[in-house]
């Protein structure tokens, strides 16, 4: 039996030749021209001032919390589903997460609930956009403005997406992207932290490297850490980005197609093609169990992996997360969308060197797999 991974990323343009490049000229660290390159040109295609590569995005976030002056007892509200990367960012500085729920449409935040969230403390919105759709932006900066908050955009997830036709990642104070394989432009690890603000881009810089202070080296007025990304991975994201506009055609392709093929299985909620304000990209291809499925998205993954597919769940909401519970966090929330997505949301294998064909297999034992389920043969 073949086994069909989730994710295997496409890497047959000039990612190679550009390799050969660092390793012939000798510049594989993070002093090599091509880290300036990549930043440049990731920051044209996201229309930002300024891009700042680094060693992942959940390093992005970390500086772009630090960089935006966020510090102990502030708030930053976003959502309770998403990676635990975003809480992380807030509480490493001392602040705290202010949770809202999911919309069960669209998989994103609510922000029809953020007003509520608002208190004094309140610093930052984090708008995380998730699975392939963005987060309503125009709402979110309207509430920015009335209460003067900061905006911490995560487009992780979105490379090439627009919301409004305006680029995500171009929003708010400050944008975070990540380049892991399951992403659709990717670097091995990697993320950036984009803005249009030179000082705050200057402080990106500084956070980056070990908060060298500009007169001195070796000498530290402020703690951050080592989240440089090296020539080698700018080489691969240079190659990368010159076929985003490909990848993204790809990806909406597959998506349509795995729709085309689903859609007619009782029990299983598929992504939307598109909203008023942006056609979804399908970072990955992910899939609901609605409430007729008596099964969670644990049972599903197992009898998938049975059949040689492999799969990812939904992500766990914060305020469920063990670690945060063990701190007394978030005792006695409830999101009940978010809770309900993270039990019964998964996605198939969505990577860009996925084949039709795989494909295929793959919605053929999705199909067996939840008719089984359904025949109550499990
Ligand atoms: C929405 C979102 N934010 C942040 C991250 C963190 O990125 P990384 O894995 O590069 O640290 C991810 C990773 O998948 C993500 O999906």
């Amino acid at each position: 039996m073949n086994y069909i991974p989730v994710n295997e990323p496409l890497l047959n343009g000039n990612e190679k030749e550009y390799l050969c490049e660092c390793i012939d000229k000798g510049w594989i660290s993070s002093e090599g021209p091509f880290v300036k390159e990549f930043e440049q040109k990731m920051s044209v295609v996201v229309n930002r001032g300024y891009g700042i590569a680094v060693s992942s995005g959940t390093a992005a976030l970390e500086i772009a919390v630090q960089a935006l002056g966020i510090g102990k007892g502030d708030e930053v509200i976003m959502p309770t589903f998403t990676i635990i990367s975003c809480a992380m960012a807030v509480m490493k500085v001392g602040a705290v997460p202010v949770l809202v729920d999911s919309d069960l449409y669209t998989w994103n935040m609510n922000v029809d609930e953020i007003e509520a969230k608002i208190t004094p403390r309140t610093k930052a919105i984090m708008i995380v956009h998730l699975y392939g759709l963005p987060v309503k932006v125009d709402r979110v900066m309207a509430l920015a403005k009335k209460f003067n908050l900061k905006i911490i955009e995560d487009a992780a997830e979105m490379h090439g997406q627009t919301y409004n036709k305006k680029p995500c990642g171009s929003f708010g104070d400050i944008s975070i992207f990540s380049f892991y394989p399951n992403k659709h432009i990717t670097t091995g690890e990697g993320g950036m932290v984009l803005t249009d603000d030179k000082e705050i881009a200057e402080r990106c810089r500084m956070l980056r490297n070990l908060c060298f202070r500009k007169d001195v080296r070796y000498v530290h007025d402020e703690i951050s850490g080592n989240y440089r990304f090296t020539n080698l991975q700018a080489a691969v994201g240079l190659a990368q980005l010159e076929r985003l506009h490909e990848f993204i055609e790809k990806k909406r392709w597959m998506g349509r197609y795995y729709t085309e093929r689903l859609q007619d299985v009782e029990g299983l909620i598929l992504p939307i093609e598109k909203t008023e304000y942006a056609e979804n990209i399908y970072w990955v291809y992910g899939i609901v169990l609605d409430k007729n499925i008596q099964a969670d998205n644990r049972t599903v993954q197992r009898l998938l992996e049975e059949e040689g597919i492999g799969s990812r769940a939904f992500f766990w909401c914060m305020h469920q997360q063990p670690v945060y519970q063990q701190q007394g966090m978030f005792v006695n929330e409830m999101y009940l969308n978010a809770e309900y997505l993270a039990r019964k949301g998964f996605y198939i294998p969505s990577g860009l060197a996925l084949t039709k064909e795989q494909m295929n297999i793959v919605a053929e034992k999705v199909l067996k797999v939840v008719n089984n389920i359904k025949k109550g043969t499990e």
